[in-house]
């Protein structure tokens, strides 16, 4: 097929580097990873820096591993020439203006394992186990005998067959008896290890799919006493049929392990993982993540993102890894898979946990981003498997931990079946096929897709046979498609209790047919919000059908001061709708108390199939920057962005009983529903040009008063329809645009003629792209014409933008090093920014357009 046919060059080069050039040994050494401009030779560069070149970062292109001698804690070898370099330039230094070879490094990351998250593995040891009860105990013998399974813990297997909650099984026996049984499949556990030598595993093992990340040999063999939790999962998808323990779902597929648990691991070496012999490992099964305590708000570094985005776009020639991850069990810490962003990655399928009685288990998550739910651990049983040993079993594993490998494993089976499904052929096979939980929940009809959703579990349980079945007759959706929304100016303080804060944005038919989208997946939702205390808040999402998404929900541990800083929250709640039509975020601070917030901005994602296939192009690479260009779509776009506190009819629909096992947090009391604040929006519907403003800088937008709004606009203003503390913000920003304005015209005057003066009016900052070419969006992105306000061309470089380089550099060089209008590279530090939630920086260095990513050039035929 064509998709193949274009990978294959990719599968050909990816075979000889799939090795990990040679151990890293981080008590010895920094390693930095690096990123650079195609046409540059990372030897060159690691000799400019005096850094040893160590190898290719595994299947990322143009990404390197560079080494220092030594270990530097609080130095950055990379970082200090670059500022190095920047100094001389802002001090003009004979030469230093020439391009540099330093200008090649698109992104340049120190490995700082201490500086890491931990990863934890989500197992959960239920609390008893319910003596077997004998019913339907001869079906399972039957059952056995036509397979031919002799293994021993077999009935024990329940998830399988269930002889005792008759139906509480996935289903899976009638598809073994086709002769589907994992053939040519292969899955990698990700993981803490896996005994290979385990006479349940040895057949099905793939050695050259595995590898060990954390002691960096070959066989990512078990070495730490608790070092198991690989094999449970591995026994899950893969155990033999034999004479040992039981069998796994795909008991004639293959497995493979990638051991990146049991040590701290770097970005990089993570990265590597998930990228790891990536044509032949198809589905990379992931029980773990950040801390489940209801307090972390961790995200994978962009590396890691750049390897999910290159698996999906490249592995499995081209068909997509597929990455399962199980959705974590901190519900009785209110966590919230949203949270996560390894879960919330539209990337991955987010899968939660039921017991073997079909009830929802107190650990498993809720999030808008749950695509479905299986079998695990509760009402006194849990997942019966191998464990770590010649000949030993398991009839403990539970937690969402064990529910993603029966996912994983079943996905084994589909690609038996129908080997050409691409990664996003297995969420639509998943969500159409999903089996509703027979248990209340805020089920919610989804029109688009015909099938009900809840928080709790997903669109319901996988159903292994109905799975293969779909799959077999399946026809590839198109490839993705996206639309961005711009970034929505809020800026309004959030006012606290049950009331919220709305702000919309109307999707047009023509916005989409534009983007290519036809029909939706994901939608993601990226917001910044300031708040003393995060867990205070929730957040909802109401499509133009009304299907509400509560992207996040209070979580009463949460108490950081960070509020939200460019965090991405993900839904698959509106899967298959058209998407067009008015899409509101309502933001509450349900907890009254003295930590208050306001409302930053937001930024709709809509992720879809593409109306046209030959003319959708891949998505380009993630880069640190893609959200950076808040400035980029000034004041809130008049009629797009409604500021308003909804009466009590317009609380959320549709959705009563969403979270009735919450905690009630005791502050939030009668006063709530009387302290909500001012005027409703009884707007006729806004104008939906997004672009009537023009295009100031918004860094001189002052938060709007809501309080003073009362008449303070003559006549003949126009009000769009929106609250007055809109208008008084609107009006209010305008002003001080237009003195912002005026002040650049004189300041602009008063530059050109100091420039003329000293004769430099040629100076620009092109070098700091050398070869034109600019593709991938680390690059200078306060220079490179992100005025423009293009699609794609506002990243070109033209004559224009290098002049108004040379201007904003003029503008900002003078004083101090803090305010660097530009970027070599990229800097290390934003990374850190955004992994452990401080503060976004200002500046002017943050202006990078990527609303509509590039569409030309590459071809999907
Ligand atoms: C399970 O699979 C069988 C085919 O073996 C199918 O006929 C049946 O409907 C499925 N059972 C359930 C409970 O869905
Ligand atoms: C497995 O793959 C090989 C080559 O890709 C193919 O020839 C063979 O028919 C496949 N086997 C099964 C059982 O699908
Ligand atoms: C599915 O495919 C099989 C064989 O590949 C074919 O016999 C059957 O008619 C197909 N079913 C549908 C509904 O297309």
């Amino acid at each position: 097929m064509k998709l193949e046919l274009a990978w294959l060059p990719a599968l050909l080069l990816s075979i000889p580097s799939t090795c990990v050039a040679r151990a890293r040994d981080y008590d010895a050494h920094d390693y930095y990873a690096v990123h650079l401009s195609p046409s540059i030779q990372p030897q060159d560069v690691s000799e400019h820096l005096g850094l040893d070149y160590e190898g290719p970062l595994g299947q990322l292109e143009d990404h390197y591993i560079f080494r220092a001698s030594d270990r530097q804690q609080g130095y950055d070898h990379i970082r200090t020439s670059q500022e190095d370099l920047r100094r001389r330039r802002r001090k003009r230094e004979a030469g230093w203006e020439e391009p540099h070879i330093l200008d090649s490094v698109l992104l340049a990351q120190k490995q700082e394992l201490e500086k890491r998250f931990p990863l934890v593995k989500r197992g959960i040891l239920p609390a008893r186990q319910d003596p077997p009860v004998d019913s339907a105990v001869q079906k399972g013998i039957d059952i056995a005998k036509t397979l031919g399974i002799a293994d021993p813990i077999f009935q024990e297997q329940w998830h399988l067959y269930n002889h005792v909650q008759v139906g509480h099984d996935i289903n899976v026996t009638g598809v073994w008896e086709q002769g589907i049984t994992g053939k040519n499949s292969t899955v990698c556990i990700v993981d803490d290890g896996l005994d290979m030598d385990s006479d349940d595993l040895r057949a099905n093992y793939f050695a050259a799919g595995s590898y060990d990340f954390n002691d960096q040999v070959e066989d990512p063999r078990p070495r730490l006493s608790d070092d198991k939790h690989g094999t449970r999962c591995a026994g899950e998808i893969a155990a033999v049929r034999n004479d040992v323990c039981g069998v796994g779902i795909a008991y004639d597929g293959k497995v493979s392990g990638a051991r990146i648990l049991s040590k701290l691991i770097s970005d990089a070496d993570e990265a590597v993982a998930m990228n790891y012999a990536f044509q032949e490992n198809q589905i990379y099964s992931c029980s773990w993540g950040p801390p489940d305590d209801g307090q972390a708000m961790e995200a994978p570094g962009i590396l890691i993102k750049r390897a999910m985005v290159n698996g999906i776009q490249k592995g499995r020639a081209g068909l997509g890894s597929i990455y399962v991850f199980a959705i974590g069990n901190g519900a009785a810490n209110d966590d919230n898979c949203n949270f996560d962003g390894y879960t919330n990655s539209i990337y991955s399928v987010s899968v939660g946990a039921i017991d073997r009685k079909g009830l929802h288990p107190y650990y498993s998550e809720k999030c808008s981003a749950q695509l479905v739910v299986t079998y695990s651990s509760g009402s006194g049983d849990a997942i019966h498997t191998t464990d770590v040993g010649a000949n030993k079993c398991y009839n403990n594993h539970g937690g969402t931990s064990a529910a993603g490998p029966i996912v994983a494993g079943i996905y084994a089976l589909m690609l038996e079946a129908n080997p050409a499904l691409t990664w996003r052929d297995i969420q639509w096979l998943t969500v159409l096929t999903a089996v509703k939980v027979d248990q209340p929940s805020d089920w919610t009809m989804n029109e688009g897709v015909g099938k009900e959703f809840s928080h709790q579990f997903g669109y319901g349980k996988a159903d292994a046979w109905a799975l293969v079945e779909m799959a077999k007759n399946w026809t590839n959706v198109k490839p993705q498609a996206w639309f961005y929304s711009p970034w929505m100016h809020v800026k309004h303080e959030i006012p606290q209790g049950d009331k919220g804060l709305t702000s919309s944005f109307d999707v047009t038919a023509e916005m989409l047919t534009k983007a290519n989208v036809e029909r939706l997946e994901h939608v993601t939702v990226t917001m910044n919000v300031e708040h003393t205390r995060r867990g205070d808040l929730s957040v909802e999402l109401r499509s133009p059908t009304g299907m509400v998404s509560h992207l996040a929900t209070n979580r009463r541990n949460d108490a950081a001061n960070s509020g939200y800083v460019d965090w991405t929250f993900m839904s698959v709640a509106h899967w298959a709708e058209s998407g067009i039509g008015t899409w509101t975020v309502i933001l509450k601070d349900t907890n009254v108390n003295e930590h208050s917030g306001t409302f930053t901005d937001w930024r709709l994602k809509l992720w879809g199939e593409s109306i046209d296939a030959d003319s959708q192009s891949l998505l380009p690479m993630p880069t640190e920057h893609d959200d950076d260009d808040h400035d980029e779509v000034h004041v809130p776009a008049v009629g797009t962005t409604s500021v308003a506190v909804p009466t009590e009819t317009g609380a959320p629909a549709g959705n009563p009983n969403d979270h009735p096992h919450r905690p009630v947090n005791s502050k939030v009391s009668a006063t709530a529903t009387t302290s909500a604040t001012q005027s409703t929006s009884t707007a006729e519907p806004p104008p939906t040009d997004d672009d009537k403003v023009p295009d100031p800088d918004t860094t001189a937008t002052p938060t709007p008063s809501p309080t003073d709004a009362g008449n303070f606009l003559p006549r003949p203003f126009p009000t769009f329809g929106v609250t007055k503390s809109t208008q008084a913000w609107i009006y209010g920003s305008s002003a001080l645009i237009l003195i912002f304005l005026v002040a650049l015209g004189t300041w602009y005057i008063r530059m050109r003629r100091k420039r003329r003066w000293m004769n430099r009016d040629d100076y620009s900052f092109e070098m700091v792209n050398p070869d034109g070419h600019d593709d991938d969006g680390d690059q200078a992105p306060a220079l490179n014409g992100h005025a423009n306000g293009q699609a794609n061309g506002g990243r070109a470089n033209g004559g224009k933008p290098k002049q108004r380089a040379g201007q904003l550099y003029d503008a900002f060089a003078p004083d101090s090093d803090e305010d660097e209008p530009f970027h070599v590279g990229s800097d290390p530090e934003d990374d850190d920014d955004h992994e452990h939630g401080h503060g976004r920086q200002a500046g002017a260095d943050q202006r990078y357009r990527d609303d509509e990513p590039l569409r030309e050039g590459k071809d999907v035929s």
